[in-house]
């Protein structure tokens, strides 16, 4: 089967496309035919090696990267109880090592839920990793409550424009902070206001939130903390050091998201009720994913930027 590998650690170009073997399920695995996956910040990160003491020190000890896939399942492992041969899932494998970005994977059954029927499957692969990650952010981390006002820094991105329709679904009052020509997008997926941050700095114009959730880490610690009313929240997706030493109110804290298959279903149950819709900015194919790669590292993506490696 053809896949994209990385042999070594460095920029996009050193992933190269090779056949490799079609992995075999084992006994509580599914094979995936992968129709289509996402790329993810994650994967340049891990690309780039700075994550090496936990993805292999001199090279990546899983070559294979791409966390979320959406695809058919091509045959089953014996004890596999869940899943027929040709049903459509969806899932994250950045706890399994990844490998989405091939044309088959085998995964444990566990991982996988069944793709939202009112969704394609590039859509569906937009979903498992950007938006589990916002689901955690607003609902666990940063307890948002029906009513209060939530402001989301970064709202145009794979993680933001997830977290607008989250917060919304939520029952959040929801201030989108996005760049002058996204504003539209991010009015039209449900933010109840929007900032252009070009023209208006969110942390200056004295309005406070009870809750700030971020997507880009761009300002000072105090300078999120001056919008957040007191007993207000702030979680970050991005790494921000001072707040690993922080205590106390408001609350601000980094978020690490981890894969939940219960939070996929949860999250599948919002995308069937037509709440939560992935938006996508633009799909290649299976041997430009180190152009994927680059364009995500730009960091203007608007929504998901998507792999489409088989018709269906
Ligand atoms: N902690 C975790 O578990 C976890 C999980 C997933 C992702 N992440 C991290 O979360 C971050 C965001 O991920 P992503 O997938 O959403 O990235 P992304 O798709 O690249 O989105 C980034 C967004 O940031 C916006 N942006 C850039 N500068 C801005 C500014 N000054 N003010 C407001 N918005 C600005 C961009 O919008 P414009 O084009 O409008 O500028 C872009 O849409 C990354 O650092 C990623 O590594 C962490």
């Amino acid at each position: 089967m053809k896949a994209m590998i990385a042999t070594k650690y460095g920029s996009p170009e050193v992933l190269q496309l090779a056949d490799v073997e079609k992995p075999t399920p084992k006994a509580d695995e599914v094979l995936v035919q992968v129709v289509a996956t996402a790329v993810n910040q994650a994967d340049n990160h891990v690309l780039s090696g700075s994550l090496r003491f936990s993805t292999g020190i001199f090279k990546p000890k899983h070559p294979i990267l791409g966390s979320d896939i959406a695809g058919v399942v091509a045959a089953v492992g014996k004890d596999v109880t869940q899943f027929q041969v040709g049903d459509a899932v969806f899932g994250d494998l950045s706890g399994q090592g990844r490998g989405g970005f091939a044309e088959y994977v085998a995964v444990p059954e566990a991982i996988l839920v069944r793709k939202p029927g009112n969704l394609t499957f590039p859509q569906a692969a937009a979903v498992p990793m950007t938006a589990v990650t916002a689901l955690q952010g607003l609902r666990d981390k940063g307890e948002l409550q029906r009513g209060e006002r939530v402001l989301i820094n970064g709202a145009s991105g794979g993680v933001g424009t997830f977290a607008v329709q989250i917060a919304r679904a939520l029952g959040g009052e929801v201030t989108a902070v996005a760049s002058s020509q996204k504003l539209d997008m991010v009015r039209a997926i449900g933010a109840d206001h929007v900032i252009d941050y070009k023209k208006e700095d969110f942390t200056q114009n004295g309005q406070q939130y009870d809750l700030i959730f971020d997507t880009v880490g761009n300002r000072l610690v105090a300078e999120y903390e001056r919008a957040l009313v007191g007993n207000g929240r702030f979680v970050t997706t991005t790494f921000l050091p001072a707040l690993l030493w922080r205590r106390g109110s408001p609350k601000m804290v980094n978020l690490m998201a981890h894969p939940d298959r219960t939070d996929l279903l949860y999250l599948t149950q919002l995308i069937e009720a037509g709440r939560v819709v992935p938006i996508i900015d633009r799909c290649y194919p299976l041997a430009e994913v180190p152009e994927a790669l680059r364009y995500l590292g730009e960091g203007h993506a608007q929504g998901k930027v998507i792999i489409q490696i088989a018709g269906h």
